[in-house]
């Protein structure tokens, strides 16, 4: 019941969306088509998976992380929305492989994943990737395996990285994990940010995100990096720039958003302060290093629903949701509206894909086209007016004669 409710209030504050299922619905460009997900199962995908299904798909979805599904969505998108799902929250390594096994078995035409888990699975049996006419990436982590796949021969079919849309990252990855990381710390610890030492890892869109919506919270943020220009924009930014190795003394709150592994590691955490939080935004759990913190300092105790303490000589460190992604796993995900504009370029994308087969197995750019769609349709849909150049300044950006 509460699932149905769920979906049903999300969809009704995704306007983009909606405008694209009516379009769906008269037009049906997937008739006879089959599309198996793999993404975070909570309500606003659920939306995406029925506009799919609207527009004449069949759709086979299971979860892209094993702590990220809403049991009570999954359950409501199959009995009361007609969707094949295969998820559930809480899985072991081998159940999640299963549900993605049986998400893709079925000769799918497109794929849409999150993270890269799906693709790489496909890729492993020309019998279930030989019909797919190509798919769709949503994440940054899921887009470097994607090039590395592209890079080494492996992929078979085409892949749009619908991450690097500007309506998907400049929101998505910016606003939405900045909202969304907080909402699942918060929701995690019920602690006070105002006068904390947040330490942020990566200033890429997430960290810039979460860095500037800890800032507006009241913390004192420092941010840590290996990229020498982001780090300057963080500087810049007003914010301190320090190794991790000097911040952790001081952090009450690391938070990671970098993409890679062993960010936190036990011997960084001998120096942390006692009481430390661990919270990760990345796709994938090695950026604290869980497994070998349990190594080094034994089994965790879970002290509150999605936090484990663990015990560092003397001193007390706590890790939540066992390191996967805290939006998701401690919060909601993405606000509603932010993940209206993601999906709505998922959506397209997907179109785009029935109706244009690419040949060439590689990693392709969501066309301009549908960034554009999608913003004018945003813009209309929240009344937004926005000015147009005259013909004279037209004609006047497109010339070289006129200087001073
Ligand atoms: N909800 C669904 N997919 C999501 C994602 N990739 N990040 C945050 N919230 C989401």
């Amino acid at each position: 019941m509460d699932g149905k409710k769920k979906i049903e209030w999300a969809m009704n504050w995704m306007p983009v969306m909606a405008s694209i299922r009516r379009d769906f619905l008269s037009d049906k460009p997937f008739s006879g088509m089959t599309i198996s997900m793999a993404l975070h199962l909570e309500a606003k995908t659920a939306v995406l998976a029925y506009s799919l299904k609207q527009g004449g798909a069949k759709v086979r979805i299971s979860g892209c992380n094993p702590l990220s599904t809403d049991d009570e969505v999954a359950a409501s998108l199959r009995d009361d929305f007609g969707v094949s799902v295969f998820a559930k929250r809480g899985l072991t390594r081998e159940e999640y492989y299963e549900n993605l096994a049986k998400t893709i078995e079925v000769d799918p035409d497109i794929i849409i994943d999150d993270g890269g888990d799906l693709t790489a699975l496909a890729l492993r049996d020309k019998s279930v990737y030989k019909n797919i006419k190509g798919g769709n990436e949503e994440t940054t982590t899921g887009v470097v395996r994607l090039r590395n796949m592209e890079k080494a021969g492996a992929l078979k079919f085409p892949m749009f990285d619908v991450n690097d849309a500007l309506m998907k990252h400049l929101f998505d990855n910016r606003y939405g994990t900045g909202q969304s990381t907080i909402d699942g710390i918060l929701t995690a610890t019920n602690l006070v940010v105002a006068g904390k030492n947040v330490v942020v890892g990566g200033y890429g869109w997430c960290g810039r995100g979460i860095a500037n919506k800890m800032r507006g919270l009241g913390a004192n943020v420092t941010v840590t990096e290996i990229d020498p220009f982001k780090s300057i924009e963080a500087h810049m930014d007003g914010f301190l720039v320090r190794p991790m190795e000097e911040a952790i003394k001081y952090a009450d709150f690391v938070i990671t958003a970098t993409g890679v592994k062993d960010i936190v590691t036990p011997a960084l955490l001998k120096n942390a302060k006692d009481g430390i939080v661990l919270a990760n935004s990345g796709h994938f759990n090695n950026e604290v290093a869980v497994e070998d913190i349990e190594k080094k300092f034994g089994r965790g105790k879970e002290v509150r629903r999605n936090v484990t303490q663990y015990n560092v000589g003397r001193k007390k460190v706590y890790v939540l949701s066992d390191g996967r992604l805290v939006n998701l796993a401690s919060g909601q995900g993405h606000p509603v509206e932010i993940m209206d504009l993601s999906f709505s370029i998922q959506a397209l994308t997907a179109q785009f894909i029935a109706e244009n087969p690419k040949k060439d197995p590689k990693v392709y750019p969501v066309p301009e086209e549908i960034d554009l769609k999608v913003a004018n349709t945003y813009l209309d849909s929240y009344g937004i007016k926005i000015d147009k150049l005259t013909r004279e300044q037209l004609r006047y950006i497109n010339s070289w004669q006129e200087g001073t």
